[in-house]
């Protein structure tokens, strides 16, 4: 069975990932990487002929199934397990599906106040009972081999901007205006989805993760510094605060934040997750060498031939110095376009590179 909670927090991991999480000497820079199963892998997409994406993500064995692809095809560092940040949203009364094509769609948005009181906020173990099954096969799978499996959430304000939306939005200017006008409900909705990232959180701990990873998406790209610390950061502060005795490095993902990168990154979070707009050594720089870091190769560079794409991962790695606390990652997802054989040779190269 799985480790109880705060069990890894008093012995020295082994694992090359949890070690660069608590700043450790490694033997190698661990590698991972955001959407590493998806719709690049040919296995992937024949799943998805068969089985829409919630059947696949609410299906325990078919999860763990599509989790485990890319780490036994390639070798990474540690699996994320398969599902996506809406979900949650389901159990709090929002109608979410995934039309093809058109990304995430809500049908039923919030649009005043009593949406926001309307809400519900269940415990995880009810409503995302097949995330955490699938999490708990995973971990059974992969301890032998010695591969963490991470779990993860998203940060209330992107999950507010797809509840307020209906969808992905170019200018997020219904949730702004939501923010503005509606100050008080503003915050009981973030504070509800604190709650439920939260619980979330911490049931992906009880069921065997061994780090978490919060994705904060849209923030950065909708708000500027002043809105940011007024609108976002003390939600923000308060999710990771939950979540900081769970007995697992978290990963604060927040992109697009580089013009108050300090600021999202002092929300918290042991491991800073970087999008690919600043050189890696200029961001850690900012935020202290302490404090470890991961990422931040631009996805787009998987699309480059390899002469290319060798040169801009070795720049992430020289940018890193070989410092402990890094995680090489992409700085976003990898796009469906990815050719499987530069997956292949990335993660071939890190590991030559810094062993
Ligand atoms: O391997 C992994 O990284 C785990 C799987 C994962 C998915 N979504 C699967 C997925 C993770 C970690 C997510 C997180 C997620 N989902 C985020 C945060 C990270 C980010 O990209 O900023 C966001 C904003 C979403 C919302 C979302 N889900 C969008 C915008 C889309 C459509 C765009 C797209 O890429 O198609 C999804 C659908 C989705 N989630 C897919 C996958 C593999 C594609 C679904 C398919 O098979 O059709």
């Amino acid at each position: 069975m799985t480790a109880p909670v705060g069990a890894q927090a008093d012995t020295e991991p082994t694992a090359p990932f949890l070690r660069a999480c608590r700043g450790l000497p490694v033997d190698r820079t661990p590698v991972w990487l955001l959407r590493q199963a998806g719709r690049y892998q040919p296995e992937y997409r024949a799943l998805r002929e068969k089985h829409s994406l919630l059947e696949i993500i609410r299906t325990p064995e078919l999860a763990a199934e599509v989790t485990l692809l890319p780490v036994d095809a390639f070798g990474l560092d540690a699996a994320i397990v398969f599902s996506d940040i809406l979900p949650p949203l389901v159990g709090m009364g929002l109608d979410v599906s995934f039309a093809k094509g058109d990304g995430p769609q809500i049908a039923n948005p919030i649009s005043s106040t009593r949406d926001v009181d309307l809400l519900g906020v269940p415990p995880a173990e009810e409503t995302m009972a097949g995330t955490l099954a699938a999490i708990a096969l995973v971990r059974d799978e992969l301890e032998s081999r010695d591969v963490p499996v991470i779990g993860f959430a998203g940060a209330p304000f992107t999950l507010a901007s797809y509840a307020i939306e209906g969808g992905t939005s170019k200018d997020f200017s219904r949730t702004r205006a939501f923010m503005f006008s509606e100050p008080a409900a503003w915050r009981r909705l973030l504070g509800k989805l604190v709650t439920v990232q939260a619980d979330y959180l911490a049931a992906q701990v009880q069921a065997g993760a061994q780090a978490l990873q919060v994705f904060d998406s849209w923030a950065g790209r909708a708000l500027g510094r002043e809105d940011y610390l007024r609108y976002v950061a003390p939600h923000n502060q308060e999710l990771f605060a939950r979540i900081a005795d769970a007995g697992v490095p978290v990963i604060n993902f927040s992109l697009g934040v580089s013009a108050y990168l300090a600021d999202a990154a002092a929300c918290g979070g042991d491991v800073v997750g970087l999008d690919w707009t600043l050189p890696l050594d200029e961001a850690w720089e900012l935020l202290g060498f302490d404090r470890p870091v991961q990422g931040n190769l631009d996805p787009a560079s998987l699309l480059a031939p390899w002469r290319e794409l060798a040169f801009r991962i070795d720049d992430v790695l020289d940018r890193a110095g070989g410092r402990p606390g890094h995680i090489f990652n992409v700085g976003h997802g990898l796009v469906p376009q990815t050719p499987v054989e530069n997956v292949r040779r990335l993660v071939e190269h890190v590991r030559e590179r810094t062993s």
